[in-house]
């Protein structure tokens, strides 16, 4: 019911007209057939695909396609092919479609604008045969020009090293910063805005880092996200905090308190309590908050931050709890319950999203972002990685040694779905955006982990080198594709 009353809301501008299998032409040439096939139309838009099938006896070494759309018509983009950007279109494979094997099928799609759907294949050729061409490599359409955050109405965030000192941090890599301000609109410090960095001391904070980082991202209207306010993690607890021994739940709220108070101008959400669950120990963590005051330090953070920022966004932000059939999750729903009913301001939860590459499926995520927002709150993810390798796979770790065709496909398709997901679910009022943990593969903190084995798992968008220029990864496309695309798609399946 709430799906279908967002998508109401979302598309009452179309005219949603459901055209199923309104195929249009055929075309074939010795081998290879194509067909156009218009999936869906509505006022002003339409999604279509041509189909590829090899009749012929080998596997085909690349195709390309052309045809024709009424003038009515533009193709504002498509996935799965190289596209012409003008009538009459052509489309020529990717690196990872190019084979089409005997008695096989493949199929690259299409959104356009515009009232005609109607499209009229005029060529369909693979390499090889005598009327055909062999399409040259190149360089992604033009798309790559456009800048993410465009495509969504949501935050589109990125987490970024800003320790000045390190070299890795955006000050010292320009390419970097020119790359964030392309695709992004907001900024999650990955280290600097953590308890020990801002609050060394008893009676010291530490701004200058995180203020020069607001000051950028401000200058390049970039908003900032703050992480994290409380996190049990060892190395981030200061240490005079642990061996703190006077009123431990005042001093937890004034730091809470004085953090909020400094960036009430300048932040604009904050993971309040980053990872209080633990699904093994009766939900809770038991962290040195817990020890020493119980479960109450979390709603305290919340109450207190409401009080001094009643505008900011305030989100509890935890890992593993995407699976929406685990423990875990189940955890995470009865300390949301809980503060609900007692009327803690609490706006959001943040799904951390490390996940896996086949860990846990699309409808596990979906059932647990439905439960958050069954419960009026935002849902933000807000560290997305997607490694290639598992090592908690049936299959010998690593599974994969180098960044393969195959491979960087298999990662955009769950990029694409985690995004598909994610709109489908979340109603655009309930959206609190999507950040990637890092921009290129090796500034992944994964690389770091002991489980990893030092071995590379290629988990974000971009390649390095490191100094840059990056280079957009298919996992960047999967996002850009889902964040174009996914609406529409949502008709087809009769949402
Ligand atoms: C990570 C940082 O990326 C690393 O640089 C640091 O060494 C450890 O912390 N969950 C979180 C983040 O909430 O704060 C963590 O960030 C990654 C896991």
């Amino acid at each position: 019911m709430n799906i279908l009353a967002s998508l109401k809301e979302r598309f009452v501008y179309m005219l949603v007209i459901n055209i199923m299998l309104m195929v249009v032409t055929t075309s074939s040439a010795w081998a290879l057939q194509c067909k156009y096939k218009t999936e869906n139309s509505w006022s002003g838009g339409f999604v279509a695909r041509i189909i590829l099938t090899n009749d012929g006896p080998t596997t085909t070494q690349g195709w390309s396609v052309t045809w024709q759309q009424s003038d009515e018509a533009k193709i504002i983009q498509s996935w799965n092919a190289k596209l012409s950007r003008k009538n009459h279109y052509s489309a020529t494979h990717t690196r990872w479609n190019r084979s089409i094997e005997a008695g096989e099928s493949i199929s690259f799609g299409f959104l356009g604008k515009g009232d005609d759907s109607a499209g009229t294949i005029s060529t369909c050729t693979s390499n090889g045969e005598p009327s055909g061409h062999t399409p040259e490599e190149e360089d992604r359409p033009s798309y790559d020009n456009e800048r993410l955050y465009t495509h969504a109405k949501f935050p589109i965030g990125i987490a970024v090293t800003a320790d000045p000192s390190n070299d890795r941090s955006i000050y010292a890599l320009s390419e970097k910063r020119k790359t964030i301000k392309k695709h992004f609109n907001q900024l999650t410090a990955g280290n600097i805005m953590k308890m020990s960095y801002l609050h060394p001391e008893e009676h010291q904070y530490n701004w200058d880092d995180a203020d020069k980082l607001i000051r950028w991202a401000h200058a390049k209207k970039i908003r900032v996200h703050g992480h994290t306010l409380i996190w049990h993690s060892g190395y981030q607890v200061p240490e005079w905090m642990t061996n703190y021994s006077g009123d431990f739940e005042e001093m937890l709220n004034d730091h809470v308190r004085t953090i909020v108070r400094h960036f009430k101008r300048s932040v604009v959400s904050w993971d309040v309590v980053n990872e209080a669950i633990d699904e093994n120990t009766n939900c809770w963590r038991n962290s040195l908050f817990y020890q020493r005051i119980g479960p109450e330090y979390i709603a305290n953070a919340f109450q207190v931050a409401h009080d001094v920022n009643p505008k900011v966004d305030l989100y509890y932000n935890d890992y593993s709890t995407e699976d929406g059939n685990g423990a875990k999750f189940a955890c995470l729903l009865e300390l949301v319950d809980g503060l609900l009913a007692d009327n803690v301001p609490i706006d959001g939860v943040g799904f951390q999203m490390h996940v896996q590459i086949d860990w846990p499926s699309a409808s596990a995520i979906a059932s647990a972002f439905q439960a958050i927002v069954d419960r009026g709150l935002k849902v933000k993810l807000t560290e997305i990685d997607v490694p290639l390798n598992n090592p908690w796979s049936s299959v010998p770790f690593p599974q994969y040694t180098s960044l393969t065709d195959a491979a960087d496909e298999r990662q955009k398709q769950r990029y694409k779905s985690i995004v598909e997901t994610y709109l489908a679910i979340v109603p655009p009022k309930l959206r609190g955006g999507i950040t990637i943990w890092g921009l290129w593969d090796g500034d992944s903190w994964l690389l770091e982990l002991g489980d990893r084995q030092g071995v590379d798992d290629w988990p974000l968008l971009f390649t390095g080198p490191q100094d840059g220029p990056y280079k957009a990864k298919e996992a960047f496309y999967g996002v850009q594709e889902a964040l174009m695309g996914a609406d529409y798609f949502r008709q087809d399946e009769g949402l």
